[in-house]
């Protein structure tokens, strides 16, 4: 048994509706792990004195102690793709990322990918994210395997494309179908691995390959979808031009099965009127990944619309169209696209959505995402004046509200003292 001691913040509610009611926050908290989940929370003199002997106590005081974070969308064969430059989607797709994915039928090279990836997600303070692997079976395998050696909670699946792509990077229809199948079957709620069928998006796929991705997804229901959406004109065009028959981008997805309330819509920049009343009925999940949006030119994720059409929202990073691994610097820029707006975002609405919110567009709020005793034992421990430009502004902070704001504002993978993976210390 090991227990944490700092300053615990989780939240049971959304800030954005049930304001200061939504957090929970123990100044001289601990937190008791015990067979991989939170066993119990809250203040420390309470719980010190129930300890049985030989509890191990980890002193992280004044640190704050927060459920892991969880990135809803990210490419682990772009992490050699992060940062290429002056591009807009389609061309750096074709430019760059189509280049990379490539490599990853070298043996090894999904490996090295994963292995870097996990080390540097752990690194951010992220516990759970939504993985699109490539087009080869092999690197699903590969980053399922290596999920599983660390016990983390991960959603990945291999990446279905069968046109508009590069000939090395394609599979068919009926490959697509029969490899996700057998992946699904092998990891599919193995341990904490869970699936997500992922036809890329509707660009790179035939309506026969968009047949059978909804095919599977009706037949493994408990499984999640993940692809691209209204990301950018150029691309919305081409879909339409390619499925003429459907309403709109949205209706593509609906035609083929694949709009539900498992189905992780990445982007949704551009969606109409039409189409957010589609994802409300469905229960879709909007993804909004700042970082990749303003880096590729893509535009401005229209938050409060989403929330005002009662769409449920997810955060992500998108590496490698995103720049950083960071839930904290991805949030950051999440305020200034919402600045843009009109709209504004309060440090603990960016805490709630990196945790609690994106467990529960996940729907994974009853096992990750919170200190709630009987969950699973995902744990950031973050040092909110780890720097000395952040240091120095917490001297001014008159509460636990600016002292959040100066975290998520300023805050990276260098606020990230430790983090914990079903109990266990990473990279310890
Ligand atoms: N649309 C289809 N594929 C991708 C991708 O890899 N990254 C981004 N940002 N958008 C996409
Ligand atoms: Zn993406």
């Amino acid at each position: 048994m090991r227990a944490l001691r700092g300053r615990l913040l989780w939240f049971v509610d959304d800030p954005e509706t049930a304001g200061e009611a939504a957090h929970r926050y123990v100044e001289d908290g601990l937190l008791v792990l015990s067979g991989g989940m939170i066993q119990a929370t809250g203040e420390a003199a309470e719980l010190l004195p129930t300890l049985p002997a030989g509890t191990e106590i980890v002193d992280h005081r004044p640190h704050l102690i927060m459920p892991g974070f969880i990135d809803a969308h990210l490419h682990m064969p772009q992490t050699q793709v992060i940062a290429s430059y002056g591009a807009q989607l389609m061309e750096w797709l074709n430019k760059y990322t189509f280049v990379e994915e490539q490599k990853l039928a070298q043996q090894g090279h999904p490996e090295k990918l994963t292995r870097f990836l996990l080390d540097e997600l752990l690194a951010s303070g992220t516990t759970t994210a939504a993985v699109y692997c490539s087009v080869h079976p092999q690197s699903a395998e590969a980053f399922f395997a290596e999920s599983e050696r660390r016990n983390t909670r991960m959603i990945a699946g291999k990446v279905m494309m069968d046109r508009n792509a590069p000939a090395a990077l394609t599979d068919t229809a009926e490959t697509g179908y029969a490899d996700s199948k057998a992946l699904i079957e092998r990891w599919h709620g193995r341990g904490r691995q869970l699936y997500a069928i992922t036809p890329r998006f509707a660009v790179t796929s035939t309506p026969e390959q968009m047949r059978l991705s909804g095919q599977l997804a009706a037949e493994h229901p408990d499984c999640y979808v993940q692809t691209h959406i209204n990301e950018n004109q150029a691309e919305i065009a081409f879909a339409r031009e390619l499925y003429p028959d459907s309403d709109d981008y949205t209706g593509i997805y609906q035609d083929f099965g694949l709009l539900g309330a498992k189905s992780l819509m990445g982007h949704c920049i551009h969606n109409t009127k039409h189409e957010w009343r589609a994802f409300a009925e469905a229960g879709a999940v909007a993804v909004f990944c700042p970082t990749s949006n303003l880096f590729l030119g893509s535009g401005l994720f229209d938050w409060a619309r989403a929330k005002r059409e009662c769409v449920r929202v997810a955060v992500a990073t998108d590496i490698g169209g995103g720049t950083s691994y960071s839930m904290l610097r991805t949030m950051a820029e999440a305020y200034k696209i919402l600045q843009l707006q009109g709209q504004s975002l309060s440090a603990f609405g960016s805490l709630h959505a990196i945790t609690r919110g994106n467990a529960v567009a996940l729907g994974l709020d009853h096992l990750i995402g919170t200190l709630e005793p009987g969950t699973e034992a995902d744990v950031v421990v973050l040092d909110p004046a780890a720097t000395r430009v952040m240091a120095h502004r917490l001297e001014t902070a008159r509460d636990l509200a600016e002292e959040l704001f100066v975290l998520v504002t300023l805050g990276d993978e260098r606020n990230v003292v430790a983090t914990y993976v079903a109990g266990e210390r990473a990279g310890a």
